[in-house]
C-alpha cells in the first residue's frame, strides 16, 4: 500500500516538473523569437522648436512623466510575483546606445536591436505615430541630460510565460504585425487629429479598438460634453461621479499637455463613434 502511495507521489511530482519545464521553455521560445524590422528612414533634428514639441509629446505619450520615470531615467514599471518584473529602460542612455533606425524599430515596430520583441512597451499603439511626431520625441530625448541609473532587466515568471503560450499576452512585435501597421505613415494617413490622438495616446490602456482593455470601453466618453471632457483630460474629473484612479494620474501628468484644439478634436472623434 505504502509503495503505491509513494509511486503516485513520485508520478505527480514528475508530472509537475514536466508541466513547469514545458511552460518555462515554451515561454522562453516566444520571448526569444526574433523579428525583422522594416527599414524606415526617419530624419532627426536638433532645432529648438522641434525639441520643445518633442518634450510635450514625450509627456503626453508617457515616455517621461510616466512609464520610463519622470526624467526618463528608467524604472520598474510593473512587478508581481510569478507574473513579471517589467523594466522601462533608461531612455537617456538608450538614445546614446542605439541608432535612430534602431529606436524607430523599437518604438513603432516593437523590435529591439537584437531582433527580439518588446514586452511591455505599447508599440502597437505607437506604430501609428507619424514620422514627424516620433522624430520630435527622439530629438527631445537625445537633448535631455544623461542620467546614470541602471533600472535592471525585465524578467518573466511562470504566469506570464503561460499567458504568452495561451495567447493571453502577445509580444509587441507580433501585435504590430497583426494590425499591419508596421509602416506608420500609411496606417495613420487617413486619420483626423482626434482619431490619431485616440489611437496613439488612449489605446495603450483602452485597447486598440478603444473598446476596453484595462481601462473601460471609450463609448463611455459620449456622456461627456466638451467642458466636462476638458475637465477629465486636465484634472481626471469624472462626469458620472465614478471614482477615477489611474485616469487621474494620466490626466494630470500627461494629458494636461494636450492643447485645447487637440482636446476638442479628441472629443469630436469620441462623440462620432
Ligand atoms: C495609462 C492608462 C490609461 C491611458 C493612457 C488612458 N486611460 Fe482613460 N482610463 C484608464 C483607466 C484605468 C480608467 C478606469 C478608471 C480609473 O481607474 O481611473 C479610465 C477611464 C476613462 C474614462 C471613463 C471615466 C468615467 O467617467 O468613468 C474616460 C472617458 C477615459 N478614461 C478617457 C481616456 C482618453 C480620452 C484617453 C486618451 C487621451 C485615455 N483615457 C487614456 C486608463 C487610461
Amino acid at each position: 500500500m505504502k509503495k503505491w502511495l509513494k509511486r503516485i507521489g513520485l508520478g505527480l511530482l514528475g508530472l509537475t516538473v514536466l508541466v513547469v519545464t514545458t511552460i518555462y521553455i515554451g515561454g522562453e521560445i516566444i520571448i526569444n523569437r526574433t523579428y525583422e524590422p522594416e527599414a524606415q528612414n526617419l530624419l532627426t533634428s536638433s532645432r529648438p522648436d522641434v525639441i520643445s514639441e518633442g518634450e510635450r509629446l514625450a509627456k503626453i505619450y508617457g515616455c517621461s512623466e510616466g512609464c520610463h520615470g519622470k526624467d526618463m531615467e528608467g524604472q520598474v514599471f510593473f512587478e508581481q510575483a510569478f507574473l513579471a518584473k517589467i523594466i522601462a529602460p533608461n531612455l537617456t542612455r538608450a538614445v546614446e546606445q542605439y541608432s535612430t533606425a534602431e529606436l524607430e524599430a523599437i518604438v513603432r515596430q516593437g523590435i529591439k536591436p537584437d531582433g527580439k520583441s518588446v514586452l511591455g512597451m505599447p508599440s502597437a499603439s505607437f506604430s501609428y505615430l507619424t514620422d514627424n511626431d516620433l522624430s520630435s520625441i527622439l530629438a527631445f530625448i537625445s537633448s535631455s541630460p544623461k542620467i546614470n541609473h541602471d533600472p535592471g532587466e525585465s524578467s518573466f515568471g511562470l504566469l506570464a510565460r503561460l499567458g504568452l503560450l495561451t495567447g493571453q499576452y502577445r509580444p509587441g512585435a507580433k501585435e504590430v504585425e497583426s494590425i499591419q501597421a508596421g509602416v506608420n505613415t500609411s496606417s495613420s494617413a487617413g486619420m483626423g487629429k482626434g482619431e490619431y490622438l485616440a489611437i496613439t495616446a488612449c489605446s495603450e490602456c483602452h485597447g486598440l479598438q478603444l473598446e476596453g482593455d484595462f481601462g473601460p470601453n471609450l463609448a463611455i466618453a459620449k456622456a461627456y460634453d466638451l467642458e466636462a471632457f476638458t475637465a477629465l483630460m486636465r484634472d481626471g474629473k469624472s462626469v458620472g461621479g465614478n471614482e477615477l484612479d489611474l485616469m487621474v494620474l494620466v490626466s494630470q501628468k500627461r494629458f494636461i499637455h494636450l492643447t485645447d484644439h487637440e482636446i476638442e478634436a479628441l472629443h469630436g472623434f469620441l462623440q462620432s463613434r
